[in-house]
């Protein structure tokens, strides 16, 4: 078998190993082996372009992996789990400056093939540095307002939308004189570049930090369709099939986000709500009034030694406090004393998708345990206590019978169904959209006040004692 053979083979497995791969990641059962398959997908991948290079390159592809392959461990292995979307949004920066980098090097080098493939040609360099520019600049500006680097506070400039609209229109109409000749094409594709970086610039720091999560898995969708774009210049197609599955999924991604959140993905681009993240709630007399009821670990150890069933719904505080062993220990204990102990999870809670089920995994919790939203809500009426675990806003009632309210149409879990909840959280803190919650006012709730970590494990000693 010749080279170029042998690499088509290895480009078609390790498509199918993206595609596994995906499939793996839907499930915490099977996401290691998805991640699995990724790695030894791309491991397949790069090893086949290798081949398919003038041998003198390869010391230099070599060394080059060999700094990548470090700064990426290097990262990985340091990077908090609640600093996630900040390096995912940094790594999705360097794929938009490869690929308006690989444009660059296609122009400079002087290829303009004739005819129709040429036109395609141009079209597909002229879209990859695009979107390569856009999701540049925006990448880094989600990481700075995710980081705190940047204010987080929507920058607004005097008609944007028209200014977009303006800027928009000239990079496509710029795209026709280009594609009719390229060769002489470089003053224009210098100033689209630069009319693209200031899109994504602009475009992201129009948004509020707090809707950054979304902006970010948008962003990894332009990301894959610049990669795309590079593989239609670059004539490989492994780069057109993996751009193409990082750009669909990463755009699913967002829409199961926005529909999560009942929150249009047009609004959430055009920026508006969760502007102030951090924000106090709402301003009194605009929510529901009176003085939530605290509780203590005494009475919280009595409630649920008579308990038979309990739910705990984890949220982002339970990821702040790093509780998630502790929690993991409590349910264990409860289990062990015949307590029937199950995990409600909703498809928004923490800001990651997936970030509960990734915490309790790394806890050892049995998989059997953690339910998605839909599978429990009906059981809350049958329960005897709910543990909300540093979770605010995906159990806000007001979700559900407050039309005034700004998350109005988000699917919560009912936690408010039991016969008893327990919210632990530190204080008055509001949720990510910096919303009262009629939860914490409700008859049957009481607040155990702290650092969710500290109060899981006073009442594990409770109840050992
Ligand atoms: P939130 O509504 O953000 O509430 C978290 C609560 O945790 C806060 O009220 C806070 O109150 C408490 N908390 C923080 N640190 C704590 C600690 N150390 N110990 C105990 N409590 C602590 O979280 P949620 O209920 O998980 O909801 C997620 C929100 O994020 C939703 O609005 C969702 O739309 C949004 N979001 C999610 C995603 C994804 S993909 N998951 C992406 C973007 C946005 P105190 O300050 O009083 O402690």
């Amino acid at each position: 078998m010749d080279v170029t053979s042998l690499s088509t083979a290895a480009y078609i497995a390790a498509s199918a190993l993206f595609i596994r791969s995906l499939g793996g990641l839907s499930s915490p059962e099977t996401a290691r082996e998805g991640n699995t398959q990724g790695m030894v997908g791309m491991a397949l991948a790069v090893g086949a372009t290798a081949l398919l290079l003038p041998q003198a390159t390869l010391p230099i592809l070599a060394v080059m992996i060999v700094i990548g392959l470090t700064i990426g461990a290097a990262l990985a292995q340091r990077v908090a789990m609640t600093s996630m979307p900040q390096l995912v949004a940094i790594l999705h920066s360097f794929v938009g400056l490869a690929a308006a980098l690989v444009g660059y090097a296609s122009q400079l080098g002087g290829e303009h093939p004739a005819g129709a493939e040429g036109v395609i040609h141009s079209l597909a360099l002229y879209a990859g540095v695009f979107i390569g520019a856009v999701t540049f600049t925006g990448s880094v500006v989600a990481w700075g307002k995710l980081e705190g680097k940047i204010r987080s506070k929507p920058v607004v400039l005097p008609a944007r939308h028209a200014l977009n609209l303006v800027l928009v229109l000239a990079v496509v109409g710029m795209a026709i004189p280009y594609a009719m000749n390229p060769a002489a094409g470089l003053p224009l594709l210098l100033v689209m570049t630069v009319i693209g970086g200031f899109l994504g610039w602009h475009m992201v720091m129009a948004i509020g930090g707090a809707d950054m999560p979304v902006v970010v898995s948008m962003l990894n969708s332009y990301s894959g369709w610049a990669a795309a774009a590079d593989g239609f210049l670059l004539q490989n197609d492994l780069l057109i099939v993996t751009g193409a599955l990082v750009g669909s999924s990463g755009a699913i991604l967002s829409y199961i986000m926005c529909k999560a959140m009942a929150r249009s993905f047009v609004s959430v681009i055009l920026g508006g709500f969760g502007a102030d993240e951090g924000a106090a709630p709402a301003p009194a007399g605009t929510g529901p009034v009176g003085e939530p009821i605290a509780t203590d670990v005494e009475t919280l150890v009595k409630e649920l030694a008579a308990a038979s069933s309990v739910i705990i719904v984890p949220g982002y505080g339970m990821a702040v406090a790093q509780a998630q062993h502790p929690v993991c220990a409590l349910t264990k204990n409860l289990r062990a004393r015949g307590i029937d102990v199950r995990f409600a999870i909703h498809p928004v809670a923490g800001r990651l998708p997936g970030h509960m089920n990734v915490l309790l995994a790394e806890a050892n919790l049995p998989y059997d345990l953690v339910l998605e939203m839909d599978e429990i809500n009906d059981d809350f009426p049958e329960t005897d206590v709910v543990l909300v675990i540093g979770a605010n806003d995906i159990v806000n009632p007001g979700a559900i019978d407050d039309p005034s309210s700004p998350i109005y149409g988000m699917p919560v879990l009912h936690a408010w169904e039991a016969a008893r909840v327990v919210v632990f959280k530190r204080g008055k803190g509001a949720g990510y959209a910096g919303v009262e919650n009629p939860l914490f006012l409700r008859d049957c709730t009481r607040m155990l006040y702290g650092d969710a970590k500290k109060s899981v494990d006073a009442l594990l000693a409770g109840l050992s004692t």
